[in-house]
């Protein structure tokens, strides 16, 4: 088991397949955004299995596949079916915009993806392509409806609201949720890239309060996901169930499970500092499997007790898209 200097046992991998994304969420790649990582040092599919095998070695049992946008990296299926197989790979999910998922789904679900996160930040057509820069709301519907087809369950809708930009599509995002079954989850904006800390932030404990008292919102105990939303199911629909994520209204670092494996083989510890450790030297190096569990272990030792998001807002240079989200 990996487990971190201040008692956090670590079993959580987050493994970004490509920086690159065709979409440009104004809160995560600017626009004319050109330090995209090149080609030659993206890990290779052989490579991510080794540092996945690693991982899955030392106790780490949950994996999520994220970007930019997982789904555009070239033969994506086959990289996932060659990560589901290892030895230990007990979760392995997607983070995705769904812009592809209409042609992807069916073979991601044979390949042994057993949960979906698909951002969708509003159901207003004018909307998504205000925030993505591109008219996408149709074939992202299309994906979600495919994916439920092919049979995805509990998928988990991710909306970013941004005050002036999509709060008023909250009550509708709701009721979309509601009517496909479709658990919503909304996320804190984080101060990463000057995109990220030029967003008007919202502390959705706000939001929380309102919709608490409208759908009699009570709290899941048990945990869905892996990850550090907090859940409600509402007391009036049983087919509303609310997610939240607030790093920075109520942060959860002391029990962060996580760390990010990005395209290049950095290891980084925290979304919110710059603690990291390059694997790919090691790999490239034609390192023992001992010396990678070795490099882990080390990096683990790293990891910081918490962003400080709200002390140093301009800490992070790196956008959402560099590190994995
Ligand atoms: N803060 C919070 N969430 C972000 N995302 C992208 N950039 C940020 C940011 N700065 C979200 C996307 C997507 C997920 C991968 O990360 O909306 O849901
Ligand atoms: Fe792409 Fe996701 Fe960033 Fe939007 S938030 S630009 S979909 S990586």
């Amino acid at each position: 088991m990996l487990v971190d200097d201040f008692g956090r046992t670590i079993d959580y991998l987050r493994i970004s397949v490509t920086d690159r994304c065709d979409l440009r969420c104004n809160y995560c790649i600017p626009k004319g955004y050109h330090d995209f990582e090149s080609h030659e040092n993206w890990l290779t599919f052989d490579e991510l299995t080794r540092v996945v095998s690693a991982f899955a070695r030392l106790g780490t049992r949950h994996f999520r596949l994220t970007g930019g946008e997982p789904l555009l990296r070239k033969n994506f299926p086959i990289l996932v079916k060659q990560l589901s197989q290892i030895d230990g790979v007990d979760d392995l999910s997607i983070t995705t915009n769904g812009t592809q998922l209409a042609n992807q789904a069916d073979a991601l679900y044979r390949a042994g993806v057993n949960r979906l996160n698909v951002s969708l930040d509003s159901i207003r057509r004018e909307c998504v392509e205000k925030i993505t820069g591109s008219d996408c709301l149709d074939q992202v519907l299309n994906g979600l409806k495919i994916a439920k087809d092919v049979g995805f369950k509990r998928i988990r809708i991710n909306m970013v609201p941004i005050p002036g930009q999509n709060l008023q599509d909250i009550e509708h995002m709701i009721q979309f949720c509601i009517q496909h079954d479709f658990i919503l989850c909304l996320i804190e904006v984080m101060p990463m890239g000057n995109t990220g800390q030029q967003t008007k932030n919202i502390d959705l404990q706000f939001i929380l309060k309102d919709l608490e008292k409208k759908y009699a919102l009570l709290p899941i105990h048990e945990p869905i996901g892996n990850g550090p939303a907090r859940y409600w199911q509402s007391a009036k629909n049983v087919h509303f169930k609310l997610g939240l994520i607030t790093p920075l209204s109520r942060h959860f670092c002391e029990t962060c499970n996580r760390v990010r494996l990005s395209v290049d083989g950095t290891l980084y510890m925290c979304l919110g500092q710059n603690n990291k450790m390059a694997l790919q030297p090691l790999l490239r190096a034609n390192c023992s499997d001992a010396e990678l569990e070795n490099a882990i272990c080390q990096a683990i030792k790293l990891k910081p007790k918490s962003h400080e998001f709200i002390e140093k807002p301009c800490q992070i240079n790196r956008i959402m898209a560099a590190t994995g989200g």
